[in-house]
């Protein structure tokens, strides 16, 4: 059987989230797509290699797995992934392949389970992995759509975006680095987190010039607490000469940043959309 989910963007509000702040985030128009057959061993083969239960190469799966038999317990399986979406860039991969490969197991071995099930589950499965994580993730993946968090109140968004890749990074570097810096000046940062509180619960309701406005306010806040870093600014303000108005998106620090597509986009940047629909079996 085969599943897919989508990945995510976050548009506002990372990083202040963490500390109880609003966040805006999106599914977005890519997807993993992954296979599960029945099988007298445990396969899992993907972009990252070929291997059995495998907590380094295949932490998430192998989670998904042993997360899977608590609700039925299985003796092998192959599982196949075939991913759109960047890998450590922020894009909400790792949430998505959990996601896909819980619901394709679930087909592939008759056993019922509802979104709430595989989110609750993909989010247990975040957390054997990270050790911590605000489930923002697994939701996005496993419900689609545009979310403010931590309602969970569903908006709609008008744009389409574009995301630049830049390099990977660790987002458990980068929430320790604003722990950091939260530490020594608590009252300068929770000032910041407010601001960006805001942002996020004024986006759903902006059009398209005020939206740019808050991607801009946004951005130099992130680089006032410190997850952006010289490059990035250079990447950022070339792009702004020419027009466009961009932040970082997700953990920073690298990742990737996005901006509002409008006719022209910036090059080497793909197209994304808001995504409505989350997990899917695929037909074949
Ligand atoms: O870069 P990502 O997608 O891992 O996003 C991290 C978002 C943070 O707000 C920095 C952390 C979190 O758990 O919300």
């Amino acid at each position: 059987m085969i599943a897919s989910a989508p990945g995510k963007i976050i548009l506002f509000g990372e990083h202040a989230v963490v500390y109880g702040r609003h966040a805006l985030v999106s599914a977005i128009d890519l997807r993993c797509r992954v296979e599960a057959k029945k099988c007298s061993e445990f396969r899992v083969i993907s972009p990252l290699g070929a291997t059995g239960l495998d907590l380094k190469v295949h932490p998430y799966i192998t989670f998904a797995i042993k997360r899977f038999c608590d609700f039925r317990k299985i003796e092998g399986a192959e599982i196949i992934v075939k991913s759109e979406i960047p890998i450590a860039s922020g894009l909400g991969s790792s949430a998505a392949v959990t996601v896909a490969t819980l619901k394709a197991l679930s087909y592939e071995f008759g056993v019922e389970l509802d979104n709430e099930e595989i989110f609750e589950t993909a989010k247990k499965v975040e957390i054997d992995v990270q050790g911590r994580a605000s489930g923002i993730d697994p939701f996005i993946s496993t419900f689609g759509g545009s979310w403010i968090f931590p309602e969970r109140k569903k908006v709609e968004l008008p744009f389409q975006f574009f995301l630049i890749r830049l390099w990977e990074r660790s987002t458990k570097a980068m929430v320790e680095k604003v722990a950091n810096l939260r530490q020594r000046y608590t009252e300068a940062v929770d000032k910041i987190f407010d601001a960006i509180d805001l942002i996020a619960l004024k986006a759903p309701n902006c059009g398209l010039e005020e939206f740019e406005e808050l991607i801009y306010m946004n951005q130099s806040l992130l680089r006032a607490i410190g997850v952006s870093s010289p490059e990035i600014d250079e990447i950022v303000s070339k792009l702004e000469k020419d027009g466009f108005k961009v932040k970082l998106t997700g953990a920073g620090g690298g990742g990737c940043i996005f901006g509002i597509f409008q006719n022209k986009k910036p090059d080497g940047s793909i197209l994304v959309r808001p995504e409505l629909e989350g997990v899917r079996i695929e037909d074949s």
